[in-house]
């Protein structure tokens, strides 16, 4: 049970936690695997930036927040196989600490008003209504203004969060329908609702309203770019009650998976320039056997294997030459073209946690959560690590956590640190109403980190807009090269712009690897062991059965905690 029925190697293209994954489950079923990884360091998007060697003086660039909920079972899940589990059983445990998704005292700043998170957001307090702005065609009517963003936002959007939550592939197969839709076109020429028009007639949401909704919710341009799929998707992940982060920064995450699988398994600065079926072979039980070539920069001859596994974001698997695999018009289309989000942080070292004083915060001190602004800064994300510690400092405060448009914004400045730092402090003192001469003083050291701007990224996460989804997402994640190249990484799964879409990508790259083989035993021996996917794209869905009243409150549970 526990051995292939022959030798075989498997080639991991990228150490990131994808491929680290794969080769997790790849040891747990005794085959064997090289990983290698352009960069100089493993983790990819698992990027935790450290400013000195202070505890709590350290900003994960990448990931950062792991809800508690049944899709992300894979990662923080109570289950023995979710990656926290796995990563004890194996000797190299992580330690997770509760992420603070919002506090009461977080501040909304939007318009020149300002709410704290306690405060209800009915009846306009931020002033986005067009009475405060010259009457009607002015700005948002009156008649959405006065209640919430989310309220309508949820009303549009509750029916699908209910499919998804009874049955995750009917659910999902159900937005496929409307696939073609941004998010915006949706709402404002598919859906009906009579709540706000004249004579209560039939029609979509206001467009001055749905920009509402996006300023409150996302990124600028975000309800453009995004198909309703996408949006829905992300949704649907952010939610919970229950949010962790890893202590230490996410980084430990892949720290420890490179301890359980050693880490002279891990070849760094190999970068692979090319993947190109091979001769055939006899394998050791005399059956001819495909193999792929994979060429590496520096390297003399191809390294041979059996299967490969791709984890490499799309971006740069469009500069990998593969034009010898005779992958499809359609795969070749889609690495060019699946939209990837962008996405900005930046750090700030301070030298004390100023937000958590009362003092400086005028009674309203912040411990976790984030706030949010139409300030080019968009949102300020709280350490939920080092609360009430009484370390002597620095402490890094996320400055800055942008999407879409607001990201090029402040990327756009980049090269001129002082204006950028200025705005940052600026921008700093105007949302918390402290002064900025004080934040200047306060300050040791700043970084900003842009995804675009990573040559091993080439993007932020996967974004995909109208179309994407029911054109691509199948052929994205199809073997090719009769069945031994596959291909993983968040693109390729459902659940873009999370780690548990770099692990079940991989989870369900490895199982296409026993599938080719016909190695059923292993197969079970996966599902025994790693649990099951809810996603496995390339050979038709499988289910994912919830109750339906338990289903039903589940979706409402994910609608109250957005
Ligand atoms: N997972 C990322 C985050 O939590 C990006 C993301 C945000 C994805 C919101 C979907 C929705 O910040």
């Amino acid at each position: 049970f526990s051995k292939p029925s022959r030798p075989m190697t498997v080639g991991i293209v990228g150490a990131g936690m994808s491929g680290l994954y794969a080769a997790l489950l790849l040891e747990d079923l005794g085959i064997s695997y090289e990983i290698v990884e352009a960069n100089d360091r493993f983790g990819g998007r698992a990027h935790t930036f450290k400013f000195s060697s202070a505890p709590y003086d350290y900003v994960d660039f990448g990931a950062m927040r792991f809800p508690r909920t049944p899709v992300m079972d894979r990662v923080v899940g109570q289950q023995p196989w979710s990656l926290v589990n796995k990563l004890q059983s194996l000797g190299n445990p992580v330690t997770t600490g509760t992420f603070y998704l919002s506090h009461d005292n977080n501040i909304l700043y939007h318009n020149g008003q300002y709410v704290y998170a306690s405060d209800s957001l009915m009846g306009d307090p931020l002033h986005f209504g067009d009475q405060y702005h010259g009457g009607p065609g002015s700005a948002v009517p009156d008649c959405y203004a006065q209640i919430t963003p989310n309220y309508w936002l949820g009303k549009a959007i509750m029916p699908f969060i209910v499919n998804l939550t009874m049955d995750f592939d009917n659910g999902y197969k159900e937005l496929l329908k409307f696939d073609c839709y941004s998010i915006r076109n949706y709402m404002g020429e598919v859906l009906k609702d009579n709540t706000c028009t004249p004579n209560h007639t039939m029609a979509g949401y206001d467009q001055m309203a749905i920009t509402w909704f996006e300023t409150m919710n996302t990124g600028s341009g975000f309800f453009d770019l995004d198909s309703l799929t996408e949006g829905i998707l992300n949704f649907y992940d952010y939610s919970g009650k229950d949010w962790y982060y890893i202590r230490g920064g996410t980084y430990q995450f892949a720290e420890n998976m490179v301890r359980s699988i050693g880490r002279r398994k891990v070849e760094l600065e190999k970068r692979v320039t090319k993947i190109a079926p091979g001769v055939s072979r006899l394998d050791s039980a005399n059956v001819t056997r495909p193999t792929l070539r994979v060429s590496i920069d520096g390297e003399r001859n191809p390294r041979v294997y059996d299967h490969v596994i791709s984890t490499v974001p799309l971006g740069v698997l469009q500069r990998i030459d593969t034009t010898e695999c005779g992958l499809s018009y359609k795969k070749n289309e889609a690495y060019r073209v699946l939209t990837y989000d962008r996405s900005v942080k930046v750090g700030m070292s301070f030298k004390t946690r100023w937000w958590e004083d009362p003092v400086i915060m005028k009674g309203k001190p912040i411990f976790g959560g984030q706030s949010e602004t139409d300030l080019p800064i968009r949102g300020v994300n709280y350490p939920s690590y080092g609360i009430n510690s009484t370390h002597s400092g620095p402490y890094t405060l996320l400055v800055a956590y942008t999407w879409g448009q607001d990201a090029t914004r402040l990327a756009s400045i980049q090269n001129d640190r002082s204006q950028l730092k200025k705005l940052l402090l600026e921008n700093l003192a105007v949302l918390h109403r402290v002064d900025y001469d004080f934040l200047r003083a306060q300050l040791v050291d700043w970084e900003m980190w842009n995804w675009d701007e990573v040559e091993f990224e080439s993007g932020s996460f996967a974004g995909f807009s109208p179309c994407q989804f029911s054109k691509y997402f199948a052929d994205i994640t199809k073997s090719e090269v009769n069945g031994t190249l596959h291909f993983s990484g968040e693109a390729t799964s459902v659940h873009h712009a999370w780690i548990i879409g770099a692990l079940n990508s991989a989870y369900r790259a490895v199982d296409q690897i026993l599938t080719t083989e016909g190695w059923h035993n292993l197969r079970q021996k996966l599902r025994d062991n790693w649990g099951t996917i809810d996603e496995f794209a390339s050979e038709g869905l499988t289910q994912f059965p919830v109750p339906t009243a338990a289903a039903l409150r589940n979706a409402q549970a994910i609608m109250d905690s957005n």
